[in-house]
């Protein structure tokens, strides 16, 4: 496979490449590169007019049935804005859904590489830790409509957030599902994924917390402690594969061969905002939940990547 660092003439894209064209191009004058305001532009304020007339993203509909209106968490929330708790809990679980879409995508391009490789006992490791971070979103997604189901929402409803959040993972989605982007390139896909995912659930901690829902938050906090893991491992694996692309899979193989990969910088506030993270039971990695990403993890694979690479990363002399 051509690596994403691979240099080619054919690649004409940047100005360099044309100085003639490139000098003509830029004398124009100085009146014309002028700064403008946008709005000034026609196509500014013919978006204006359609941002002025749109409608609504979506709603958030009332619960289907009058059992539904009973439950005592949705009677909890009336009166106290409860549709917000609702449209974010339905935009996580949009999230986790579409998750476990984009790691199917890089365990199914890792299997094929590794099986078209000689080195495909290296890429097991990783294979496996992305098979049970799947695992851990299908529980997430579970979780979620529990909840939903709880408060007397109905968690197939397509909410403004989930159709929001929906409507971001496109591109991640074509990244990932795109067959000439690599692991590596994947990785930086999924630590995207990652960073918005916890990010949305401290949010959603906070919003259980602020309507008095103290058991929901204390099994959100359980998912976000899993969460924190999965960042810690793709960020670790990410930046393994970016010092070590000249071997991806036996670099990130090394960085792993030390533990089970899940370590990395702590990251996010995770538990420690306090709420007692309760066990996710129905994930495969529950005991992530427990681990402590190891801070050195991300420096002793930058180190194991620099081995694989020495033409690259050339030992420093001391001055
Ligand atoms: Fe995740």
């Amino acid at each position: 496979m051509t690596l994403s660092t691979s240099m080619s003439p054919a690649n004409r894209t940047g100005i360099q490449s044309s100085p003639i064209d490139s000098k003509a191009q830029l004398a124009v004058p100085a009146s014309l590169r002028e700064p403008r305001l946008v709005a000034a532009t026609d196509a500014a304020a013919l978006r204006g007019e359609y941002i002025v007339d749109a409608d609504a993203l979506g709603s958030i509909p009332p619960p289907g049935t009058v059992k539904g209106m009973a439950k005592a968490g949705l009677q909890a929330l009336k009166g106290n804005r409860a549709q917000v708790l609702l449209d974010k809990i339905a935009e996580r679980l949009a999230f986790e859904r579409a998750g476990t879409r984009l790691y199917d995508q890089i365990i199914t391009k890792c299997e094929v590489l590794a099986d078209a490789s000689d080195d495909a006992a290296d890429a097991t490791p990783m294979i496996e830790g992305l098979r049970q971070i799947r695992l851990d979103e299908i529980s997430h997604a579970q979780l979620l409509v529990e909840a939903m189901e709880r408060l007397g929402g109905d968690p197939t409803a397509q909410t403004p957030s989930a159709d929001l959040v929906g409507t971001e993972g496109m591109g991640l989605l074509q990244a990932l599902s795109d067959p000439r982007t690599t692991p590596t390139q994947c990785l930086h896909a999924l630590l995207t994924a990652e960073l918005a995912d916890n990010a949305g659930w401290e949010l959603l901690i906070d919003l259980a917390q602020h309507y008095g829902q103290d058991d929901l938050a204390q099994q959100f906090a359980g998912a976000l402690a899993q969460e924190e893991a999965h960042l810690a491992r793709i960020k670790a694996w990410h930046t393994a594969s970016v010092l070590g692309e000249t071997s991806l899979l036996a670099s990130v193989a090394d960085a792993l061969s030390d533990g089970d990969g899940a370590g990395g910088a702590r990251v996010g506030n995770g538990p420690a905002r306090g709420v007692k993270a309760a066990p996710v039971e129905r994930g495969a990695t529950a005991k992530s939940a427990e681990r402590q990403p190891r801070a050195s993890a991300v420096k002793k694979a930058a180190r194991s990547a620099s081995r694989a690479t020495p033409a690259r990363h050339p030992k420093r002399k001391d001055h």
